[in-house]
């Protein structure tokens, strides 16, 4: 499968839904692709609650991660950026990537990535993409949506953003709830362009997958 040539970088933030984030990381890993990694602490608690991923921000073990999560940061295919740490490549356009997620996105980053308020890298990376005109994915779970959170979502969008709800289809006929979170990964990686075959598509048989 051909592995994007520059690095995709992923934001994790707080709102639920931490197996899309994870499960996207384990694929990106075992599939050759680079990728950077930042989590705010809201990010972190969901991290902890949903998977029992204790992570910690400021002396940051990729074991905590899962196996070939970790195995992709000592190799060098994974880097891992303090959410304040404004010094970081990804806080500058010159940084070239692919693309950026932010999945789980909360409605707080949702809105500050709408109003470009850069307070964190991870808002300052959205805002560099959406300057950039890159690709930039936000992914996020809120139900029922607010006016606010629907007003965000169009300003994002108009600004350049792809707004993917983390609302899995179930025409796949999925089995499990692993089923379900590869739907929205899958998603989120055609809108990267990054080649998978995660979740067969529309049209085609369920084994044969592109
Ligand atoms: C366990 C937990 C679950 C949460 N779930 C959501 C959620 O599904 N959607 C959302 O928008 N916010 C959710 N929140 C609230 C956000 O985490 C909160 O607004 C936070 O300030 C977002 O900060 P961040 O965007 O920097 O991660 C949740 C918080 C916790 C602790």
């Amino acid at each position: 499968m051909t592995v994007a040539t520059r690095p995709i970088v992923v934001g994790v933030t707080g709102a639920s839904g931490a197996a899309y984030a994870l499960r996207m990381l384990e694929w990106l890993a075992e599939s050759g692709h680079r990728a950077h990694l930042t989590i705010s602490p809201s990010g972190r608690a969901v991290l902890s609650h949903e998977a029992g991923r204790l992570v910690d921000l400021e002396q940051f073990e990729p074991a905590e991660l899962g196996e070939s999560i970790a195995a992709a940061f000592a190799r060098g295919q994974f880097a891992y950026h303090h959410f304040r740490d404004m010094m970081s490549p990804l806080a500058s356009g010159s940084f070239l990537t692919q693309g950026m997620v932010i999945c789980p996105c909360s409605g707080g980053t949702l809105s500050g990535v709408a109003h470009g308020t850069s307070d964190n890298l991870i808002k300052r990376a959205a805002d560099v993409h959406l300057k950039e005109r890159r690709k930039l994915v936000l992914v996020p779970r809120e139900t029922p949506l607010g006016r606010v959170h629907l007003e965000n979502m169009l300003k994002a969008h108009d600004a350049g953003a792809v707004v993917l709800p983390a609302s899995p289809g179930w025409y796949h006929e999925p089995a499990s709830t692993a089923d379900l979170v590869d739907f929205i990964v899958a998603r989120v990686l055609d809108q990267l362009d990054v080649p998978h075959d995660l979740v067969a598509r529309w049209g085609e048989p369920r084994e044969v997958r592109s």
